[in-house]
């Protein structure tokens, strides 16, 4: 049996997929590289020492996706990681993440339906919680109002594989709320490495310790948290990927249902925190200033990460200094050579 997984040259989709082959799964990745590189693909064969079928399609694209599921009778599951994730881009392009994650999800679950694999882990995050007033995010909690497009296209997705499972109980489902991902494989081989200027913090920080840009600006010193800075539930991508290993075996050995979990530590860090951390862990220079709040940016949030603990037995286990180490350590692997 294989797991398809999509979007699997990613960041996250790598590094999954590496723990996946590393327990001994099955996998095709499918990815259009829109937001990657095929190097990776490569990189997670030599990490792993394993092989698999890579197929460079586009989930818009349902003939060749349906030639996928043809060629691999045996993809029981499905761990969907593809679509387009820059905040700032989606609200300017609309359309495009519309487009992209909306008939991309829904071409993929027609097809999924079609070859009667109804086993699905979704990539969410934790912006579909919106502005709430308790800033520990909990699963009861509802989805909030959606503050970007990108955010909109999760929270819809979230409430199409609702209906779906509502309609039809014999899907089986688990949505992951991802908090703040950073880090990279210990090897330094695969990471995040977006292209241009980064949004995300740690690619700023990585970016401007490379000496590629000058300085971090931090957003805002003047919020209410313990040294002004806004804090998040930093996670290391390979603690979030072995999440998804969690919950297949779940959506394995349990009866059909819908699931949602955070991925989170559940310990909020402050902007300044991790800028002091990557510095001394890695003792390396990160000049910054701090400059006024980002629009749209929460002074705190942090997931409550019991749910994940209690039902799937998952619980992140790399602190903050792995996290700066790691993301540094990929840097110094892949450019400094
Ligand atoms: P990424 O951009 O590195 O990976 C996404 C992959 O999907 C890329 O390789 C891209 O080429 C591919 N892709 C996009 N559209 C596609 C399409 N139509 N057909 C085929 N492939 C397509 O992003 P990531 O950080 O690895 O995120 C993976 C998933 O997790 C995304 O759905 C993202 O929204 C979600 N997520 C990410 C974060 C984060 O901070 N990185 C947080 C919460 C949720
Ligand atoms: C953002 C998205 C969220 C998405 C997540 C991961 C928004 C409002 N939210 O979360 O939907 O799931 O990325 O892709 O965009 N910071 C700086 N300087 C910088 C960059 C960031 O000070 O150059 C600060 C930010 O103000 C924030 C923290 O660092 O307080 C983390 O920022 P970022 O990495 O962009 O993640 P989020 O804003 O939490």
């Amino acid at each position: 049996m294989s797991i398809l997984v999509t979007g699997g040259a990613g960041y996250i989709g790598s590094h999954t997929a590496v723990e996946l082959l590393n327990a001994g799964e099955e996998i095709v990745i499918v990815d259009n590289l829109i937001n990657s590189q095929i190097e990776t693909i490569d990189k997670i064969k030599q990490i792993t020492g394993k092989d698999f079928k890579f197929y460079q399609v586009d989930l818009l694209d349902g003939e060749n996706l349906q030639k996928i599921f043809e060629e691999n009778s045996d993809i029981e599951s499905v761990i969907h990681f593809a679509g387009l994730k820059a905040v700032g881009e989606s609200v300017e392009k609309p359309l495009e993440y519309y487009k992209n994650n909306l008939i991309g999800t829904i071409t993929l679950l027609e097809t999924m339906r079609k070859y009667n694999c109804k086993k699905i882990i979704f990539s969410s995050s934790a912006t579909v919680y919106g502005e709430q007033v308790s800033v520990k995010y909990v699963e009861t909690m509802k989805r909030g109002e959606t503050t970007s497009t990108y955010g909109t296209t999760k929270a819809i997705i979230e409430k199409m594989l609702e209906d779906i499972y509502f309609a039809d109980n014999s899907w089986n489902i688990s949505i992951l709320r991802y908090f703040n991902p950073i880090g990279a494989h210990d090897s330094g081989l695969i990471g995040e490495d977006p292209k241009g200027i980064p949004n995300n913090l740690m690619p700023f920080i990585m970016k401007v310790a490379n000496k590629e840009i000058d300085h971090l600006n931090i957003f805002g010193n003047d919020y209410d948290t313990k040294d002004g800075t806004a804090a998040r539930d930093y996670i290391h991508v390979v603690d979030l990927a072995k999440g998804h290993l969690k919950a297949l075996e779940k959506l394995n050995s349990e009866k059909n249902g819908l699931y949602v979990y955070n991925l989170g530590t559940g310990t909020p860090y402050t902007v300044q925190e991790i800028v002091d951390t990557f510095k001394k862990t890695n003792n390396i220079e990160v000049p910054y200033e701090y400059t006024e709040r980002r629009a749209g940016d929460l002074p705190i949030f942090y997931a409550d990460p019991t749910k994940a603990r209690n039902e799937l037995g998952w619980v992140a286990e790399k602190n903050i200094e792995d996290m700066c180490k790691d993301s540094w350590n990929f840097v110094k692997t892949t450019k400094q050579k």
